[in-house]
C-alpha cells in the first residue's frame, strides 16, 4: 500500500527544528504519516460546498482543467482568463458550461485595473460577500529559456511581471476577502522554484520569488486562520501550453537578433542552435496527465490540514529535487549539473 503512494503524497510540511521536543514531535508525525498511508489521503477531503474560488490563467493548461474540476467538486469558480475579451477557445468552453457557478472574468494579472475589476465582479457575485472568498489559486504563468548572457533585461522583467508580481498583485487584492472567509491561498510555483537549472534563470528567479512570498504570507496569515500552500509541479510540458515549438522558435529568433555582437561571436551560432534543439525536445516531454497537480490544488483548498508544499512530479524529479535541496552543492552539482 505504501508503494502505491506517489511522490506528491509524501508529507511536505516545512519543519523548523527549534528544540529537541519539536524534533521528536516531528519524527513521531513523520513516522505516523509513513506508516499510515491513508492518513490525509486526498480522496477523503470534503467537496467545495458553496465555497467560491478565483483561479487565474484559466484559458488553458492547469488553470483550465482546475476550473472545470473545482466546478465539478461544487465550488463556485471565478475563472480569470487572459483572453476572455478576445473569445479564446478555452474561455468559450467554460462559458458554454452555462453554469451559474462558472464565471469567466477578463483578467490579465499584469494589469492592476483588471485585478481590481475582477475583485469587484467577485464581490457582486458572491452569495454573501460578508463571508468572503474561500480561495485564490495563483496559476497564471509564462516561461522562457536562455542563458543569462542571452537574456535581455526586458525578458527578465516580462516574466517576473506575470509569474511573480502577478501573484503578489492578485493575492494582495484578494486578501481582505480571503481573511474574512479564513480561506486559502494556493500558489502554483514549480520544481524550478526549489532548484535552479541552466538556461532557466528568468523563470527560476520568479518561482523562487513565489516560494519566498508564500512563506512570508503563510507566517503572516497564520493568526488570521488563512492557510497558504505552494504547489511545485514537475515536468508537465506535454500536457499544457507553456511551451510549443512555435513559441520556442519565436523566442529564439528574437533572442538571437537582439544579442550583442560580442556575445554572438563568443558563443557562436552552433552553440545557440544546439541549445535550441535541446529546448525543442522539451515540448513533448513530461507527464501528459495533470491529475497530480489538480489533486494537489484541490487538497490545498479542501483539506482541513493542507500541506505547506505539494510535489506533483515523477520519481526522477522528486529524487533530484531532494538531492539538489539537501546535499551540499559540491555533490549535487556534480550529479546533475556538470
Ligand atoms: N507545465 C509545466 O510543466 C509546469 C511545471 C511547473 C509549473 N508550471 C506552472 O503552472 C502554471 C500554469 O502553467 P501551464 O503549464 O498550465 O501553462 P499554460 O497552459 O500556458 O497556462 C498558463 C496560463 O496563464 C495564462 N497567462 C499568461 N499570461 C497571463 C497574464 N498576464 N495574466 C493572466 N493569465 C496569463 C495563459 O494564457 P494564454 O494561454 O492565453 O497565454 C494560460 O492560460 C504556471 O504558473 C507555470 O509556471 C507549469
Amino acid at each position: 500500500m505504501l508503494a502505491a503512494r506517489t511522490c506528491f503524497n509524501i508529507p511536505a510540511r516545512t519543519k523548523y527544528f527549534r528544540d529537541h521536543t519539536s524534533y521528536t514531535r516531528f519524527l513521531q508525525k513523520l513516522s505516523s504519516a509513513v506508516t499510515s498511508p491513508t492518513n490525509r489521503s486526498y480522496a477523503s477531503q470534503p467537496e467545495g460546498g458553496n465555497k467560491a474560488v478565483l483561479v487565474t490563467g484559466c484559458d488553458s493548461g492547469f488553470g483550465f482543467s482546475l476550473a472545470k474540476h473545482l466546478h465539478g467538486k461544487g465550488f463556485t469558480v471565478f475563472a480569470g482568463c487572459l483572453l476572455k475579451d478576445k473569445g479564446d477557445a478555452g474561455v468559450k468552453e467554460l462559458d458554454n458550461m452555462k453554469s451559474d457557478r462558472m464565471k469567466t472574468i477578463q483578467l490579465n494579472v499584469v494589469k492592476q485595473e483588471e485585478i481590481d475589476k475582477a475583485v469587484e465582479i467577485i464581490k457582486e457575485n458572491l452569495k454573501d460577500p460578508e463571508k468572503g472568498l474561500w480561495g485564490v489559486v495563483n496559476n497564471a504563468g509564462i516561461s522562457t529559456f536562455g542563458e543569462v548572457e542571452f537574456t535581455s533585461m526586458d525578458t527578465y522583467k516580462e516574466v517576473a511581471e506575470v509569474n511573480l508580481w502577478g501573484t503578489v498583485r492578485t493575492t494582495k487584492a484578494c486578501l481582505p476577502l480571503i481573511r474574512r472567509a479564513k480561506g486559502r491561498v494556493v500558489n502554483i510555483s514549480s520544481m524550478m522554484g526549489r532548484m535552479a537549472n541552466t538556461a532557466r534563470s528568468p523563470y527560476c528567479i520568479t518561482k523562487f520569488g513565489v516560494e519566498a512570498f508564500s512563506d512570508c504570507l503563510r507566517y503572516e496569515m497564520h493568526p488570521f486562520g488563512v492557510k497558504v500552500s505552494v504547489v511545485e509541479p514537475g515536468n508537465f510540458i506535454a500536457a499544457t501550453s507553456l511551451y510549443s515549438p512555435e513559441r520556442i522558435k519565436a523566442i529564439a529568433e528574437k533572442m538571437w537578433n537582439e544579442l550583442p555582437e560580442s556575445v554572438k561571436n563568443d558563443y557562436g551560432r552552433k552553440y545557440f542552435d544546439e541549445k535550441l534543439a535541446v529546448m525543442n525536445t522539451y515540448c513533448n516531454s513530461g507527464s501528459t496527465d495533470t491529475t497530480p497537480v489538480i489533486d494537489s490544488v484541490t487538497h490545498a483548498l479542501t483539506s482541513s490540514t493542507p500541506y505547506t508544499r505539494y510535489h506533483p512530479m515523477d520519481y526522477y524529479w522528486w529524487i533530484r529535487m531532494q538531492i539538489m535541496t539537501h546535499l551540499p552543492a559540491a555533490i549535487s552539482d556534480r550529479i546533475y549539473i556538470y
